[in-house]
């Protein structure tokens, strides 16, 4: 019997929980829980932390999973993590389901940081008007350079004050458009794009719109995750489930 737990939080967990649910596979879906109307799935959906490795491997022991389908953002690194040694502490097989990175091409301005300590650092010393596009956690370490102006894309309103002294809030979900982000980043008169690597199409019209403005992006690279097999479509997932070993 085939019992698959799809850890979620992505667009890419969203298009395989309409697949699995038309394959009529026995699935649960979970959320963090960070936002406050997470996107319905297709599929019987559980919300908030399982309570670290052990909270996990007890849930996998008595929900009898027999597939951990990993498609949390790149930047869940702590999740990702878990997952990959609860699964082993159990002997339940795991993949990610993830986007590959984004590549600078021709025509983009980027700045490459291996953390957000990094693209803090990165930003100019005198005053920028900054599209901080790495949504609301880590907003904190950009208080070290508090003279720019920050532009915050959230999928929420702040429920407590923002820790920035200048920022703009707009409260959006993606995907995003070229077109649509291009007048935003006009309309606010953007110096600077700070992005997380998070590949995929959903929220890669905001770097598209920086290279046609001609605008630099610092790029923060992806968190390390321990080793698992990593699948690229929703067809290479469907065909994991069938040969987890094949990986
Ligand atoms: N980080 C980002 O930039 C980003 C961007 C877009 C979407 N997201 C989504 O937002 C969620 C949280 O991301 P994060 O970066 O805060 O994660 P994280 O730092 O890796 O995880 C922190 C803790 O949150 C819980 N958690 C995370 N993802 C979960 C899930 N899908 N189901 C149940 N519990 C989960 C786990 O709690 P326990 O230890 O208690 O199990 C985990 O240890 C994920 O679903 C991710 O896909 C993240």
């Amino acid at each position: 019997m085939t019992r698959i737990l799809l850890l979620g939080g992505t667009t890419e967990a969203s298009s395989l929980a309409r697949t699995l649910a038309e394959a009529g596979a026995d699935a649960v879906f979970s959320y963090a829980g960070r936002t406050a109307k997470p996107v319905s799935q297709p599929l019987p959906t559980r919300v908030g932390g399982f309570g670290g490795v052990e909270g996990l491997s007890g849930y996998l022991k008595t929900e009898s999973i027999t597939h951990v389908i990993d498609a949390t953002h790149p930047f869940a690194a702590q999740m990702s993590t878990n997952a990959v040694q609860a699964c082993k502490s159990v002997g339940v097989p795991i993949c990610a389901f993830e986007r590959p990175a984004w590549q600078a091409g021709e025509g983009d301005s980027w700045l490459h940081a291996d953390s957000i300590e990094s693209a803090v650092n990165a930003l100019p010393e005198a005053p920028a008007r900054v599209f901080l596009a790495i949504g609301k956690q880590n907003l904190a370490q950009f208080a070290a350079k508090p003279q720019h102006h920050y532009l915050l894309r959230l999928v929420d309103a702040p429920e407590a004050d923002l820790p920035l002294p200048h920022t703009t809030v707009e409260i959006a979900r993606g995907p995003f458009d070229i077109a649509g982000d291009t007048a935003l980043m006009q309309r606010h008169g953007i110096t600077h794009v700070v992005a997380k690597n998070a590949g995929g199409a959903g929220a890669a019209a905001k770097l598209t719109a920086a290279r046609t403005l001609g605008l630099p992006v610092i790029m923060i690279g992806r968190p390390k995750v321990p080793e698992r097999p990593v699948l690229g479509s929703v067809a290479e997932v469907m065909a994991w489930i069938a040969h987890p070993s094949a990986a």
